[in-house]
């Protein structure tokens, strides 16, 4: 089963097996003549985060659940309720579209519903966790449905329960977003504020055409090259740390985490290691964001993952900095 389609590195993969499922029951049902107690498996949303670097010899799990609809509504907010198969830039779309705030500093992420809880999506000063109500999901193991509450969820930069002591044993099928009806606009990162002094006014509307502009300007489109966004997490280094190497390279971009953490640029660390615009075999570095490892045509996973390795390598050597992927490697 080829699974190129369903990775935006484009990879070209092959699973053993494959089951996609649109409703609840049909994947209980699946689950009740099929235990996977000592199955091989994998839950593929979007696959824009994953990166193949060889076949699947397993069962791959893609929910197909759909639908977008407001569940409660009040003088401030609405709850939207979304299936894990909705496109999220859709979602984005849709929230703006209808005046409801929180989203729109997360458009244009590629993905899916499901996957944005799994990953903490953040972009431009918003994190999905700032927005993520709660969840519905399907325990593998006892194949019940389990309600996830906002602090279930252990949400933290690029990461949660589902990347950790979860993994791989939940499916989400719904996720719950509390949407604002009086928008408090969040521009601080970027240039963001600065895009928008060539508009007359600052609305939802607004703000995602600006930040839609910005990503387009340095991410490649996956439709395009094949990519999975920034493939590191910036760095979280000890703050004493961060200012020996501030005092040696002062141009190096840093923000502050809290007393003791400082959050540095992964793709300045990388660019000043030179490979920003390298390409090795069918793998490449983007030319305009050094964070984006790219599918220059056929590349192989395990070429990309190479590529990976070096460049890790390589900032290890020139600063002392371990850099950790955000994309999976399966
Ligand atoms: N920079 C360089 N060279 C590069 C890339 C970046 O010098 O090749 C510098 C920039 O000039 C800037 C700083 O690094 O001073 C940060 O760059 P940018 O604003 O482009 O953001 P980022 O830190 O590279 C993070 C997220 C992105 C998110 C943007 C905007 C992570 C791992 N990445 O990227 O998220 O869109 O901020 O909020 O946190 C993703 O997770 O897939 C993703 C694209």
């Amino acid at each position: 089963y080829s699974l190129k389609p369903y990775n935006t590195f484009g990879i070209k993969a092959k699973a053993d097996y494959f089951f996609e499922f649109d409703t609840i029951d049909e994947i209980k049902s699946f689950l009740d003549d099929n235990p996977l107690d000592n199955v091989k498996y994998l839950i593929l949303g979007g696959g824009s985060n994953l990166l193949f670097t060889d076949d699947y010899d397993g069962l791959v799990l893609h929910p197909n659940i759909k639908g977008i609809e407001i569940v409660s509504d009040n003088k401030d907010s609405v709850l939207v309720k979304a299936g894990a198969n909705e496109d999220w830039d859709e979602l984005v779309a849709w929230a703006v579209t209808n005046g409801y705030g929180g989203i729109e500093n997360l458009s244009n992420i590629p993905g899916v519903v499901g996957a944005v809880p799994v990953q903490n999506i953040g972009a431009y000063g918003v994190e999905a966790s700032q927005v993520v109500e709660k969840l519905d999901a399907i325990s593998i193991e006892s194949k019940r449905q389990v309600e996830f509450q906002n602090f279930h969820c252990e949400f933290d930069y690029r990461d949660s329960v589902f990347k950790k002591e979860y993994k791989n044993l939940f499916i989400i099928t719904y996720v719950y977003f509390r949407l604002s009806k009086k928008p408090e606009f969040n521009l601080e990162y970027g240039a963001i504020s600065k895009e928008l002094e060539s508009y007359d006014d600052i609305n939802l509307k607004n703000i995602r055409e600006v930040i839609i502009k910005i990503r387009e300007s340095k991410l490649p489109d996956p439709k395009v090259i094949g990519n999975a966004g920034s493939f590191f997490k910036n760095p979280i280094v000890d703050t004493r740390f961060a200012e020996q190497l501030l005092s040696k390279h002062p141009d190096c971009p840093n923000y502050e985490v809290d007393n003791t953490n400082t959050k540095l640029a992964a793709g300045w660390l990388i660019e000043q290691c030179g490979w920003k615009g390298k390409q090795v075999g069918q793998a490449g570095v983007h030319k305009d964001q050094a964070l984006v490892l790219v599918n220059l045509g056929d590349a192989k996973g395990y070429e990309v993952l190479q590529l990976a390795n070096d460049i890790k390598k390589s900032v290890l050597l020139k600063y002392g900095v371990k850099l950790e992927m955000e994309v999976n490697a399966i």
